[in-house]
């Protein structure tokens, strides 16, 4: 640990080796590779990223876990650098959690929020981008209400642009925590089989960590009624039950999503207490699963819907433990496509 935090303080000019995963070697386990470098500008989604640079980011996130323990919390990897939060669309987790990554590396930050902004004066997303620039911005962490903004505005600017949520269609880092956690509390991650249960259809957290899961070996089963559950999900490599009751004993991981009613505004299932009724986990069906299982949820919890509090709060849970975990994830993120900006520029 000394030694890899060392290696971070020196950050700036020599490129750190991400620690080998701690992950058991099961049988498909996917492990870091000796030497491996990360060359891309951007994180925009785990759909394009290998199964080695899943690890690799899993990995370099575990050798910044022991900086959030030290008295001083900071390491200088970005110093001189700087980091735009750009939140065209609400956030509480992400965005608090981006801006203090960015913090712990030493980079200076601007924070965007659509509300209150020239948004509303008719600004577009790409001339508010740009304009932001001009101000001279190493990585733009961007957060938008439409599938492909971040993707978008990464083909216009030449510093990084890092996904932190694109309408329904991915929210890599959200994803990358959550692998980390299970990763982190069970050890392993092929082999392992991990349901997604509930708006399945309007969720990028559940794309992402099917996209990451199935990369890195994990069966997923995707659970929830027919009108939050397309049937094309399964182009994926997932299953699809509409059962929570048939699934309970037999996955190692749970992780509930939030009704994404921004994203549809109603009528896809009768009424939230049905809902809870079938879908929801509480102290019973908790009692039907494994004894180890990880509850897990990606906030924010609606407490009495997903879930309820006996579960969210009980021992199984590993929701603050995800948020946890997200402060090392964003560091690794933030440090590793501004390290390879250092590669293009040389
Ligand atoms: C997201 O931004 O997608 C969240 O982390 C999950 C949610 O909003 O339910």
């Amino acid at each position: 640990m000394a030694k890899k935090a060392s290696t971070h303080r020196m950050a700036a000019k020599k490129k750190p080796k991400a620690r080998k995963s701690q992950a058991a070697a099961s049988p498909g386990e996917v492990t870091g590779e000796e030497g491996f470098v990360w060359t891309r500008k951007d994180l925009l989604g785990l759909d394009e990223l290998s199964p080695q640079e899943v690890v690799h980011m899993l990995d370099t996130a575990q050798s910044f876990e022991e900086v959030s323990t030290r008295s001083i919390k900071k390491v200088p990897a970005l110093r001189g650098k700087v980091v735009a939060l750009m939140f065209f669309e609400d956030s509480t987790r992400t965005r608090m959690s981006f801006e203090l990554a960015a913090s712990r590396l030493s980079a200076d930050t601007l924070l965007f929020t659509a509300k209150g902004s020239s948004v509303s004066k008719g600004e577009t997303t790409l001339d508010t981008v740009k304009n932001i620039e001009a101000m001279g911005v190493d990585v733009f962490v961007m957060r938008h209400g439409e599938s492909g903004a971040p993707h978008m505005v990464a083909r216009q600017v030449t510093g990084s642009v890092v996904n932190a949520g694109d309408g329904a269609h991915e929210h890599p880092t959200q994803a990358l925590l959550d692998i980390y956690t299970m990763r982190q509390r069970l050890g392993h991650l092929a082999g392992l089989k991990v349901a997604i249960v509930g708006d399945i259809a309007h969720s990028r957290v559940a794309r992402s960590n099917i996209l990451g899961l199935r990369k890195l070996g994990a069966e997923v089963v995707v659970v929830g009624p027919r009108t939050l559950v397309p049937q094309a999900i399964t182009a994926m490599g997932c299953e699809i039950s509409h059962s929570l009751d048939d699934v309970l004993g037999e996955v190692d991981v749970i992780n509930m999503l939030r009704i994404q009613f921004e994203r549809f505004g109603g009528g896809l299932f009768p009424s939230l207490r049905e809902y809870h009724q079938i879908y929801g986990m509480n102290g019973e069906r908790l009692a039907r699963c494994r004894k180890d299982v990880l509850i897990m949820h990606p906030g924010p919890i609606n407490r009495g819907v997903e879930l309820t509090s006996e579960v969210a709060d009980g021992p199984n849970s590993c929701i603050l433990q995800q948020v946890t975990n997200g402060l090392a994830i964003r560091m690794a993120v933030l440090y590793l496509v501004t390290q390879s900006q250092g590669d293009r520029r040389e």
